[in-house]
């Protein structure tokens, strides 16, 4: 969960590195560092803190190489210190390394090179690698152009775990090696410099011309031509791959913080993952796809697995999916998924949702369901992520970067997409009525036009997190559908705000839960299903009785029943509602923790792409 950057071409490399650092920052800032490559050596400057410090640091401004690699850091082990901040360096000082993931193996690893006579400085899993580098480049009697190549290939070959390297050496100063199993390494190519990230969007601006790199494979870098080679040391081919989005998505656009910009750009994201999946009088289409009848009527089961919000998504999505096909579906946390030997065989079809593509847990589980059978879709952001490489077919929800740790217009595609998706299964079935189908596609298509009203009304949102935003508890409520959307604002908030809050079925209230309630405590509730709103009505008017201060997200005629607060959203299909009525809740959790003075982009001890388990 540390963002990796590396340069090497014709310019300066360390206002390039560090403003690529800058970039990749939702995914660790506890610690920071450079490395490039000087007239007298590596140069390694580095301290604990934000990537902004490193400005501060003495000599920053003196580093002149045109070859160099960057890390911003999200302690695993060690804590975060200065000596424990990438980049590490042999003891010899001739190889520095950045790293991105766990090396499981480090205390052996570490062992064999101590009883070797290597000496160590931090209490990284990392540094355990250039000393490696080193010991393998020292072991090599061939003084080939390959030696550098060849001592990084061997060292890989000891670590077990997950890793992202970028390595250059004071003794190859032309070249960059780096290599990938289990985390994310692109490669942003031209003609005469090459840009190295833990994603996309921090290089965008640079190029759109990218290689995606698969696990187990080395890359030679120069800063005009790259060359791939697999686990063995073979040349392989890679292709170049167009990314076509558009670099200002990696910016602000004038907004204060990247989580407000992405909540505002849902009209249009949701608009972009409908795309053309929908049209009005056809069926729907899903180009990357091809699943008969035979199939999907073969299948009795599916499972959609996923962490975090991305989880939610699939909780969202599962009325949808069984009201419309008849397939019993189940929702699943990844990381609980992947160790409970769940009932996979070639009848089940489960379904992994990642806005990055790269959580760990969620390639685990979809590892686990290839090998017993099941077909796998991946539902993904990220053009190329890994997710998209392990699974049968891949569906983009087309969101654009997602830069906020807190994912908010990611949760509203996967949503669309999930439902657009359950609808092009029933089709394919004739398992549900195709007037009523049609209406929920029009329903859908008019989703962009209806956040947009629902985000011109936020004054409320506003209001109340300005009155709330010291409290310590809050509780949302909801019944069927609107009960995964508390469990998202619920997770919304707290990840941001850092207030304690907890999503309970309204009917479940009465079961334990009702006892925290007392005076002045706020409870949230969601009520858009016509069928359940009444019920819910109840719920919250027990915890008014109990002193609770209540505000209220609905489609309903609601007003007049001693409601604290009430928003009114524009109504729509019972399918579709939570991508409405989350959106004045992801609001709700970003200005509490705007009054509270935090960090919205960057909350604590959380990074955006978890990609250890
Ligand atoms: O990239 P992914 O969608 O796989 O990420 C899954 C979760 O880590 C993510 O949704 C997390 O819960 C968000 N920070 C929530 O806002």
């Amino acid at each position: 969960m540390c963002g990796i950057v590396g340069y090497i071409g014709t310019k300066k490399a360390s206002p390039i590195l560090i403003n690529g650092l800058l970039k990749l920052e939702y995914r660790g800032y506890d610690s920071a560092g450079i490395s490039t490559i000087e007239k007298y050596g590596v140069s390694n400057l580095k301290n604990k803190g934000r990537v902004a410090n490193l400005y501060d640091l003495e000599g920053i401004n003196d580093l002149e190489g045109t070859v160099g690699i960057a890390h911003t850091r999200w302690a695993t082990h060690g804590k975060p210190s200065k000596e424990n901040s990438h980049p590490h360096l042999d003891n010899s000082n001739t190889f520095a390394v950045v790293h991105n993931g766990i090396i499981e193996n480090y205390s052996d690893l570490r062992k064999f090179l101590s009883d070797n006579g290597y000496i160590f400085l931090s209490q990284t899993d990392t540094e355990v690698i250039p000393n490696l580098i080193h010991y393998y480049f020292s072991k090599d009697t061939n003084n080939d152009n390959k030696k550098f190549l060849r001592a990084v290939n061997s060292a890989c070959k000891d670590l077990k775990g997950s890793f992202a390297i970028e390595v250059i050496s004071k003794l190859y100063p032309d070249v960059m090696i780096v290599a990938r199993k289990d985390s994310p390494l692109v490669i942003g190519t031209t003609e005469t410099e090459n840009y190295i990230s833990s994603d996309i969007p921090a290089i965008l601006s640079f190029t759109k011309n990218f290689y995606l790199l698969n696990d187990n494979e080395f890359v030679e870098v120069y800063k005009d031509k790259v060359v791939f080679y697999d686990n063995d040391l073979s040349i392989i081919n890679k292709p170049i791959k167009n990314i076509d989005w558009d670099a200002s998505a990696a910016e602000k656009d004038g907004y204060e913080d990247f989580m407000l910009k992405e909540i505002y750009e849902q009209p249009n994201t949701v608009r972009e993952t409908i795309g053309s999946r929908i049209k009005k009088g056809e069926k729907c289409a899903f180009d990357d796809l091809e699943l008969s009848k035979e199939y999907l009527s073969s299948i009795n089961k599916i499972y959609i697995v996923a962490c975090g919000t991305a989880m939610h998504a699939g909780l969202a999505s599962k009325k949808t999916f069984e009201e419309l096909t008849n397939i019993p579906v189940e929702v699943d946390i990844a990381s609980e998924f992947r160790y409970r030997n769940p009932l996979i065989n070639s009848k089940t079809l489960v379904i992994f949702i990642s806005q990055s593509g790269e959580t760990a847990d969620t390639i685990a589980a979809l590892k686990l369901s290839r090998s017993k059978g099941a077909k796998t879709i991946a539902v993904s952001n990220v053009i190329g992520s890994s997710i998209t490489r392990e699974a049968d077919y891949t569906i983009y929800t087309h969101a654009g970067p997602e830069i906020a740790v807190a994912s908010t217009k990611a949760y509203t595609s996967q949503v669309v997409l999930l439902d657009i998706l359950a609808i092009h299964f029933a089709e394919i079935l004739g398992s549900y009525d195709t007037k009523l189908l049609e209406n929920l596609k029009n329903d859908i298509l008019e989703l962009p036009t209806k956040i947009d009203k629902v985000l011109e009304n936020i004054d409320i949102v506003k209001d109340l997190a300005n009155k709330v935003y010291t409290e310590k508890d809050m509780y949302f409520l909801g019944r069927g559908i609107d009960y995964t959307v508390a469990l998202e604002a619920s997770l919304k908030l707290k990840e941001i705000s850092y207030i304690h809050s907890d999503a309970y079925a309204a009917g479940e209230l009465k079961h334990g839960p009702i006892a925290l309630i007392e005076n002045g405590v706020t409870v949230i509730g969601i009520l858009t299903d016509k069928n359940l709103v009444e019920k819910s009505i109840s719920n919250i008017q027990e915890v008014i009785t109990r002193g609770a201060k209540t505000f209220i997200i609905s489609n309903q005629d609601v007003n007049n029943k001693n409601f604290d607060y009430v928003l009114n959203i524009p109504d729509t299909n019972a399918f579709i509602s939570p991508i409405l009525s989350i959106i004045p809740l992801q609001l709700f959790a970003y200005y509490i923790s705007k009054n509270k003075g935090l960090d919205v982009d960057k909350p604590r001890n959380l990074a955006k792409s978890v990609t250890v388990e």
